[in-house]
Parts: C-alpha cells; sequence; structure tokens
C-alpha cells in the first residue's frame, strides 16, 4: 500500500532552528525575558514575511531570533521542531544553529548547545528519533570570529555537534574565505557542509568543494547551470540538500516548475528535501515533499527514493542507518 508523504520515514538535513521558529513561541519567549520585538503581535511578525529575496527573509529571521536568550528558549524551539516533525516522520535530523548570532547578544556556546541537546535527547526517549547539530558559521562576518568560534565548538567537545557548516548572505562571501576554518574542522574530525549556489554562482560551489572539503552542498540550485559539475556531484556522490519551499519565497525559482530537482536527480545527481525555515516558508518538510511531487509529477516510489537519499547521505553512524531502512 502506498504510504502517504509524511508517513515515509526521513531525515531532514537541511534545517535551520532559528528558521523554525513560529510568531506565537517569538512572542512567549520574548514576553518571559522581558525583551519587546520590533512587532506588536504574531500577526504583524507575519505579514513581514514580505521577501524578495535571502536578504529580507534574514534581517526578520535575525531580529526574531534576539527572542532567544536561555537554555530554556532553545530547548523549547528545537522541541517544538521536533514535535512538529515526528508528525512527517523524520526519523533523524541534522539541526543547524548559527552560534555566533547567539553569542553576540553574551550567550554562552554551552547554553545554547544544552538546551538543544535536551531536546534532542527527549526525541531520542520519546520516539527514538536520533538527531545531531551542525554549528553553521556567518559567512557574512569575518573568518577570524568563525575560528575563534570552532575552536570554542572544539573545547565544549559536544557529542551532539558532528559538523559545521556556512550561511547567511551568500554573495559577496565565496567560500575560500573560509578555508583556513574548514581545515580546521577537518583536523577536528568534523563534518563539512555549505550553503552555496542558492543566490550565488555555480561557481560558490565548485569552490566550496575545492576549498571546504564540503560533504554535502545546501541548496545547490545553481549547480544545473554547469554540466561538469553535475558530472563532478553525480561522481562524486556529494548530495544537495535542496528546500523547495524555500526557493520559491526567496524568489531563486519563483515558479517551482522551473526547480531543477528533477533534471539533477535524472542526471544521477543525489538530492534531498528539506524544509530550511519552515516557519518563515509556508512548509514543513512534507509539504516540500509533497510540494515536488506535485510541480514535477513525482510517483510514489520516487518520492520514496527521496526519503532513503535523506537517510544514506546523513552523517547518521551506520547501524543507524541499517535501522532506518
Ligand atoms: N540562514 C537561514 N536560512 C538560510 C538560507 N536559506 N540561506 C542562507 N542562510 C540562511
Ligand atoms: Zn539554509
Amino acid at each position: 500500500m502506498a504510504r502517504t508523504l509524511a508517513a515515509l520515514p526521513k531525515a531532514e538535513l537541511h534545517i535551520h532552528v532559528e528558521g523554525t521558529l513560529e510568531p506565537d513561541l517569538a512572542f512567549e519567549i520574548a514576553q518571559r525575558n522581558g525583551i519587546s520585538l520590533p512587532y506588536r503581535s504574531p500577526d504583524e511578525l507575519r505579514d513581514a514575511y514580505d521577501f524578495v529575496d535571502l536578504q529580507s527573509f534574514l534581517d526578520v529571521y535575525f531580529v526574531a531570533g534576539g527572542a532567544l536568550r536561555t537554555p530554556r528558549d532553545f530547548h523549547d524551539l528545537a522541541w517544538a521542531y521536533l514535535e512538529r516533525a515526528h508528525r512527517d516522520a523524520v526519523a533523524h535530523v541534522e539541526l543547524f544553529f548559527d552560534p555566533q548570532a547567539h553569542l553576540a547578544r553574551g550567550i554562552a556556546l554551552d547554553e545554547i548547545v544544552g538546551g538543544l541537546s535536551a531536546a534532542l535527547a527527549e526525541a531520542r526517549e520519546t520516539w527514538d528519533m536520533s538527531g545531531s547539530l551542525i554549528a553553521c558559521f556567518l559567512r557574512d562576518r569575518p573568518a577570524a570570529d568563525a575560528m575563534a568560534v570552532l575552536e570554542e565548538i572544539i573545547e565544549l567537545d559536544s557529542p551532539d555537534i558532528v559538523g559545521v557548516g556556512l550561511d547567511s548572505t551568500e554573495v559577496g562571501y565565496p567560500p575560500a574565505l573560509f578555508r583556513d576554518v574548514f581545515a580546521r574542522a577537518f583536523e577536528a574530525g568534523l563534518h563539512r557542509v555549505s550553503h552555496a549556489g542558492e543566490e550565488a554562482p555555480h561557481t560558490y560551489i565548485v569552490e566550496a568543494l575545492d576549498a571546504l572539503r564540503i560533504e554535502r552542498v545546501d541548496h545547490g540550485v545553481r549547480a544545473i547551470d554547469s554540466p561538469e559539475l553535475i558530472e563532478r556531484l553525480a561522481r562524486d556522490g556529494v548530495a544537495l540538500t535542496m528546500c523547495p519551499l524555500s526557493n520559491k519565497r526567496l524568489h531563486v525559482t519563483p515558479d517551482l516548475r522551473d526547480h531543477p530537482i528533477r533534471a539533477l536527480v535524472d542526471q544521477g545527481v543525489k538530492v534531498t528535501i528539506n524544509s530550511d525555515d519552515p516557519s518563515y516558508f509556508g512548509g514543513y518538510i512534507a509539504d516540500n515533499y509533497a510540494a515536488v511531487r506535485e510541480v514535477l509529477g513525482l510517483t510514489d516510489d520516487e518520492a520514496a527514493q527521496f526519503a532513503r537519499t535523506s537517510i544514506d547521505v546523513s552523517f547518521a553512524p551506520p547501524v543507524r542507518k541499517a535501522q532506518l531502512h
């Protein structure tokens, strides 16, 4: 019997925990922390979701994320997401978070990670959902800041932090700026991913592969412009963590019929479907699967293949992957 998209066991590999902050929770957390957000109500915050590009989204995302102050806030944020993800049969998650955004407000790394880890542990206990953390560096801040945060991460030695990533404003901040940071992460045994080719050209993807030795590309939409890169991704089995509803809302591919997901899969690239910042982009992971199915006319088998790929290209230990298949 064909399983619905929401019931397919899957991994979510491109999900910013700060991007799961729903307006009601943002207001609840702000209120208990005595912080006033520059919006009068959750509805007014929602009204600001009128994005024209990545930057116009990031401006709202960082303001709303400013409500987060305590380990409890990070716990409650992650827990709300994990509960929602469980309803979409997410069995494994690799949660991105932006340590620099919070350290800048005086919150300590162990408070952020402590809150997130507590929620992951509860999810493990409650639903046997596995999960880990990927600390993303903000590419529009100096590489030296990222290096300092990386040293803190290595020092903290949290078993939950399995890797590092690179996010925020893309154009003008090429991957090679972070060559030394990612070399240090490699040396410390951390996995490496990077946003690339979301708004910037395919050359950013090539540079991230070469200079940062990344294992997965976050978004990678612009790979479609280079047959040579497509061949390389397919040959080396480097997966793309794509986020169709995000791409639609941020005008990367305003019409999903133009999304390169199908062409890339047809050329042998491993692609996964994810939600990026679901509170802001109008859908959690199963909604992203549904959007792809509707627009590209996927069969149930093809949809199930996306879910299997997500488990295969995750950083879960091999025994866990075997359990999930
Ligand atoms: N941070 C959160 N979501 C992001 C995205 N889609 N691109 C870059 N940085 C982000
Ligand atoms: Zn992202």
